[in-house]
């Protein structure tokens, strides 16, 4: 039976069996590490917190499933999300549907689930459009039923992370301003069935500390305070996702650091102003450290250095190419022998490592490498989030295959490959 502690040694084998059984490019969720991450988030925040797990990190119905099962529920930002989650056994009414891209069918499709007595955890609404739409939907749409609405509050803090993550910064295109919120809760309020239920903030991704999150939840403690007086059921504060997972070498708040800032925070408030509900959405902590590409290396090339070329890349992970992000590269194999990890004894000599997508930005950054040749299999760390759900299909790559590590070493398979005929 494997550990969460156990060494990459263990991990490598499974990879390289992983690449034997279902080919190369493919994915690898190490169970063992989503728990242990499971748990940390879970000891962090625990009961009665709500916690729900964001599928635009990871969207593979297996891994869903078994974060479910781990005591999350759904964080969804579409109807396909929804599918999904409901598909992995996760129930309306412990799944969340927030997001800026909800269509008018989004809206009616929540609403109809509580018409049908079936209602999600709740519906988060964007902006005051969104609020009059969902106002006006409902008033069709919802019959007899209830729906709990969030409200997403702009936090307008600057989160110390790369540009691109910092969703609660003032001029990005997410939530509304305080104001914004109280008159679109009072929008939703006038018609019968629809519950203003609290706030929902989200700061940003890969927080390196918690300065900004600490903002951002006073600032959304505040206007929960302020509602609460007008409606009683205003009693919800989802502050989001963002708990970071950084390269091993970078410094990086863990859960428990966040959560330690919510009671003098709560302090600052009268018992009754004070939200009663409390919920998180994070993603990444659960995936990522979980996730493993394995790829093969395609060619070896001196020049200006060592260059070596994988069959993996920013088709299957886009995050080097989209936001810089490093991801450990290590050899499997080294001239076609099994090699583990970076402390093997020829670990090796600086290579440029590169993906093979028709882009110079499909670059995955220089890494200690021992001797490769053409078939060598290498592994890329840290690929749980954000990579699967944002894969592509670009230069004719069909999605690659998702594999499931369990506990005791079995390897399960979550997600075809996907054929190239269904290209095109
Ligand atoms: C509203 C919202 N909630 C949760 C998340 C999950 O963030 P993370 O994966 O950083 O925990 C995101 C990520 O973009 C988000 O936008």
């Amino acid at each position: 039976m494997r550990g969460a502690g156990d060494d990459m040694t263990d991990v490598g084998a499974s990879l390289r069996a992983a690449a034997r059984r279902y080919g190369t490019p493919v994915a690898v969720t190490d169970m063992a590490a989503l728990q242990t991450a499971a748990a940390t988030v879970t000891t962090a925040f625990p009961d009665p917190w709500i916690r729900t797990f964001s599928l635009k990190a990871n969207d593979v119905g297996g891994v869903v499933a078994r974060i479910g099962a781990l005591g999350f529920g759904a964080n969804v930002v579409s109807r396909g999300e929804w599918a999904v989650a409901r598909r992995a056994g996760i129930p309306n009414h412990r799944t969340t549907f927030e997001g800026i891209g909800k269509t008018d069918d989004d809206l009616r499709a929540a609403l109809r689930a509580s018409r049908d007595a079936d209602p999600l955890g709740w519906l988060a609404v964007e902006s005051i459009d969104e609020a009059h739409a969902l106002a006006r939907l409902a008033r069709t749409a919802l019959g007899k039923g209830t729906l709990d609405v969030l409200f997403r509050l702009n936090p307008s803090v600057q989160p110390d992370t790369h540009a691109g993550l910092a969703v609660g910064a003032s001029g990005s295109k997410f939530g509304m301003t305080a104001d914004e919120v109280t008159t679109a809760a009072a929008i939703v309020a006038e018609v019968d069935g629809l519950r203003p239920r609290g706030v929902h903030v989200h700061v940003g991704s890969q927080l390196r500390s918690v300065d900004a999150w600490r903002d951002g939840v006073r600032r959304a403690l505040s206007v929960v305070a302020l509602l609460r007086g007008a409606w009683p059921t205003f009693d919800t504060l989802d502050v989001g996702g963002g708990f970071p997972v950084l390269p091993p070498a970078e410094p990086a708040p863990d859960p428990a650091r966040f959560a330690r800032e919510i009671p003098p925070l709560l302090a600052q408030h009268d018992a009754d102003r004070r939200p009663t509900r409390f919920a998180i959405e994070p993603g990444r902590a659960l995936v990522a450290r979980a996730g493993y590409l394995v790829g093969r290396v395609l060619h070896v090339r001196d020049r200006e250095g060592r260059q070596v070329v994988l069959d993996v890349g920013m088709t299957d992970l886009i995050r080097p190419a989209l936001y810089g992000a490093r991801h450990e590269v290590r050899a499997l194999t080294s001239l076609g022998r099994p090699v583990d990890g970076p402390d093997s004894p020829d670990a090796g000599e600086a290579c440029r490592v590169e993906g093979p997508i028709c882009e110079t930005t499909d670059h995955l950054g220089e890494h200690l490498l021992p001797a490769l040749r053409r078939g060598d299999l290498v592994s890329i760390a840290d690929t749980g989030a954000y990579a699967a759900s944002l894969a592509s299909t670009y230069n004719g790559r069909p999605r690659i295959p998702q594999v499931v590590l369990e506990e005791d070493g079995h390897l399960v398979l979550a997600r075809r490959r996907g054929s190239t005929a269904a290209l095109g």
